[in-house]
């Protein structure tokens, strides 16, 4: 046996490489690890940077179910706020939808930051491999049944990771999306002309429920994280600069699309604030030889129906069986459907979240918001079309 060169150590290997710690990628690794499947999971960026980025802040009921089948509940059950219903608003109301009443589900409001460190502490105290700061991660033979991965890891090591399949977890900038090759996938997208400026604040939130306000200088939400921090969000233009936005301009601005007789918005000290673009996208299929992808690596939605974090969870809660059924019981069935049944309920979120975005976003034009504004009164008044915005809102069951 030659001996290894200090510089290539011998390659490792395990069942499952996956590429990306975000909420897929360690969830992927928690659900395989609990049916006794081994994965070692490679993230580009640090364990405080991943565990302080600032996202989603919904979950759907199946993905809180999720969740605490996974073992990583309980905090999320302590801390969790669980919300029955949304407040839909436009000038001189707010209405709320029962969401309990119409569908029989709830959400709970429980930020992404917390899934994320919920599934690092699970994933660490069971001494499982998971590897920060790693560079250079690259995608080889994914057609084949002996797969592989190169990278640097942390030290400054080239390493090789050959594995039985590849999760590409890596949300909408990693390389395993690149990695299927163009001629086999097609991707859809549509961008907005819009994007939310969002803020966290050190204030209790001002409402019970979120509210998601139409207004004509553009939309804004009420959301929380805890009892005493608020998120809050107001559509502006892609191209706005947040350094013209003083939190005085964004806390007045937000009084003026929630505003309402005998409701007062309560202002505090703004902890972070950032524009986020809004694009719907999604590439198929999401499957190719041994290669699997599962959140935004495969798909974004616009933040409107607060999807994108759900949808990954959803994804890779079919990609865990499909994979424990082929590694386990060597029956492809489940992961040859993979692709399709995950790719029914993407399309479904897509379409929420873009029937959401073009309902509640202000484009100047008098006709839309006239539109618009007889979809919110129909929806806040047909109990039909509020249940079907509640059972979007909380999530289709899944499909397993
Ligand atoms: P990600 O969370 O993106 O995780 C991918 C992981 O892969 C990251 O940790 C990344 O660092 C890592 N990675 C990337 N490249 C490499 C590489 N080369 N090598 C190794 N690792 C790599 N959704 C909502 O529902 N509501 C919101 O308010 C909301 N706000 C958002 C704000 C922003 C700025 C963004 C980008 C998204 C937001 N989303 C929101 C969407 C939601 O956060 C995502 O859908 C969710 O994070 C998807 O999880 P994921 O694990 O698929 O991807
Ligand atoms: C959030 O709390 O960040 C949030 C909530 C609901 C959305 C989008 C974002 O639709």
């Amino acid at each position: 046996m030659p001996t290894p060169s200090p510089s290539r150590p011998s390659p490792l290997r395990t069942r499952i490489a996956i590429i990306g710690a975000g909420p897929a990628g360690l969830l992927l690794a928690q659900l395989l690890a609990r049916q006794g499947v081994e994965s070692v999971i490679l993230e580009n960026r640090s364990r405080d940077y991943v565990e302080a980025r600032l996202r989603a802040g919904i979950l759907e009921q199946g993905t809180v179910d999720v969740l605490t089948g996974a073992g990583v509940g309980d905090r999320l059950h302590r801390e969790g706020l669980r919300h029955d219903g949304i407040y839909l608003q436009w000038p001189g109301h707010r209405e709320h939808l029962d969401f309990a009443a119409l569908c029989g589900r709830s959400v709970w409001a429980y930020g992404q930051t917390e899934v994320v460190k919920d599934l690092i502490d699970a994933r660490l105290a069971d001494g499982q491999h998971l590897e920060f700061e790693v560079a250079d991660v690259s995608l080889h033979e994914v057609e084949s049944d002996r797969p592989r991965v190169t990278y640097t890891d942390s030290g400054g090591v080239a390493r090789e990771l050959e594995c039985d399949a590849i999760a590409g977890c890596d949300g909408f900038h990693g390389p395993s999306r690149d990695a299927v090759p163009a001629s086999l996938s097609g991707a859809w997208e549509r961008t907005y002309p819009y994007a939310w400026l969002g803020i966290l604040a050190d204030v209790p939130p001002s409402t019970d429920e979120l509210i998601y306000a139409w207004h004509s200088d553009g939309f804004a939400l009420h959301s929380m994280r805890s009892p005493t921090v608020s998120r809050l969000y107001l559509q502006v233009a892609p191209e706005e600069n947040v350094a013209d936005w003083s939190d005085d301009r964004i806390w007045s601005a937000l009084a003026d699309r929630f505003a309402l007789d005998g409701w007062t918005l309560e202002s505090g000290p703004v902890l972070e604030k950032s524009v986020l673009p809004m694009r719907s996208f999604v590439s198929s299929p999401m499957r190719h030889g041994n290669l699997f992808l599962a959140g935004d690596a495969a798909h974004i939605v616009p933040p409107t129906g607060a999807k994108g974090l759900n949808l990954a969870v959803s994804d890779v809660t079919v990609l865990a069986r499909a994979l424990t059924d082929l590694l386990v019981q060597s029956d492809r069935t489940r992961a040859d459907a993979y692709s399709e049944t995950a790719l029914r309920r993407v399309w479904r979120a897509t379409h929420f979240s873009w029937w959401m975005t073009s309902m509640l976003h202000t484009s100047g034009d008098g006709f839309d918001a006239l539109l618009q504004l007889s979809q919110l009164h129909y929806v806040a008044t047909s109990p039909a079309a509020a249940a079907s915005l509640a059972e979007n809102y909380t999530g289709m069951p899944m499909e397993l």
